[in-house]
């Protein structure tokens, strides 16, 4: 027996492409040739419509978002072309930052490069060695892997269980004043929301802080589009608020806002944010354009959710699984990979473009077709996400 070699990692990898592939094509890498509207794509020369995005609002190609990244890119270039701490921010990125404190009504803001780079910076700089995290169980990839940077202790707590979480830092005792809570607002992969007020009740009871992703509830949820921090009328009690550009607001990058004047040292201490390129301009430029619209245009919001309660009603009185509120996230729960293969395939075909997750990124071990509703479908393409789902029923429940 030969010895061992770097590359046979990649042996179970190709083996999976190769079944995936055997599939009818690989749907871990779907290429949109050409994109027609928020909602609309050329895929394999095909008209598809797409219901597998995260672009909530539909900002994606609103004429006051694109014309601020032109006139950025000829203002200022295409790219900084170092970190900020070594290279130097431009007032933009200052701008953002500000204004993203002032939409929370906090004090203090810090733009990272993409969201991955906001939850890992924000974890590396809160905790380290000898620092405890509390982590729900359902979190995004984003938050497992910045825990393992820290060289925390990390325990994970049973999803949206506050008394889970009140029962695990009953049992650290002192050490809770070393523990950082950490949880989203809306959970990607099922649309389901984390119970904040009682979260932030349990975790002010043991002295601990808490962090919030709303990566998905970003101009998704409360009065104003903060978030579930909002909705559950405890903003000001969510020691770190995080978030990203790539959803609602249709950019790319990150942000963490708060009132701890302790963020401001972030610049210094949290390495996902010195040790990489300061966002581009134009990306910053439609962010905040972006956010001026998400702010101003409450009826974006509105239609959202017209769209989240309409797909949800329709695809659940099919008697798909769905997850368990109604949520722009529409999460169709099949438990077998085959099954859930063969309808996203089916999907396709008839020109529906879903997410296909499959273990181990799914909750509970079951596969899903992520289907995420934006402001700007139509009813009547809300309706043809429904009848094709109706369709194709016969494939799980048959
Ligand atoms: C909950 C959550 N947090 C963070 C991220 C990372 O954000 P980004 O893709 O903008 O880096 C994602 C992305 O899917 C997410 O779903």
């Amino acid at each position: 027996m030969s010895a061992p070699r770097l590359l046979d990692k990649f042996s179970g990898p190709q083996k999976a492409r190769k079944e995936l592939l055997a599939t009818g094509g690989d749907p871990t890498n779907v290429i949109l040739e050409r994109i027609l509207s928020p909602t609309e794509a050329i895929i394999d020369g095909r008209k598809t419509l797409l219901a597998g995005t995260n672009n909530y609002l539909g900002l994606t190609l609103y004429p006051e978002c694109i014309a601020a990244g032109q006139k950025a890119l000829a203002d200022f270039g295409t790219g900084t072309t170092g970190s900020r701490m070594a290279s130097g921010s431009y007032t933009l990125h200052g701008a953002l930052e500000a204004e993203l404190a002032e939409f929370y009504g906090l004090a203090h803001g810090l733009v990272f490069s993409t969201g991955y780079a906001a939850n890992l910076g924000t974890l590396a700089a809160l905790c380290g060695a000898g620092d405890n995290i509390m982590l729900d169980a359902d979190a995004h990839a984003s938050l497992y892997d910045g825990c393992q940077l820290t060289g925390a202790e990390i325990f994970r707590f049973r999803h949206n269980d506050a008394n889970d979480l009140d029962k695990r830092l009953r049992r650290l005792g002192e050490r809770c004043g070393r523990t950082l809570v950490v949880v989203e607002g809306i959970y990607s992969m099922l649309g389901d929301r984390a119970p904040l007020a009682d979260i932030v009740a349990v975790k002010d009871r043991h002295g601990a802080l808490l962090m919030v992703d709303e990566a998905h509830s970003l101009g998704v949820l409360g009065e104003h589009g903060r978030g579930q921090v909002e909705a559950d009328g405890v903003l000001s009690q969510a020691d770190f608020i995080v978030g990203t550009f790539s959803k609602s607001l249709g950019a790319t990058g990150g942000f963490c806002v708060s009132n701890h004047a302790e963020l401001t040292l972030f610049r210094y201490t949290s390495r996902p944010f010195i040790f990489t390129a300061a966002p581009c301009p134009s990306v910053v430029a439609t962010t905040r354009a972006a956010l001026h619209c998400l702010r101003t245009r409450p009826q974006l919001r509105e239609r959202l959710w017209e769209n989240a309660r309409r797909l949800y009603a329709a695809i659940k009185s099919i008697g798909y699984t769905v997850g368990p509120e109604v949520s722009p996230v529409v999460a169709i729960r099949v438990t077998a990979r085959e099954q859930a293969l063969a309808l996203w395939h089916a999907a396709m075909e008839q020109g529906v473009y879903t997410n296909l997750v499959l273990p181990p990124t799914t909750p509970d071990g079951g596969s899903l077709l992520r289907c995420s509703v934006s402001a700007a479908h139509s009813p009547r393409q809300i309706d043809r996400i429904s009848e094709v789902f109706a369709g194709l029923s016969g494939l799980v429940h048959g």
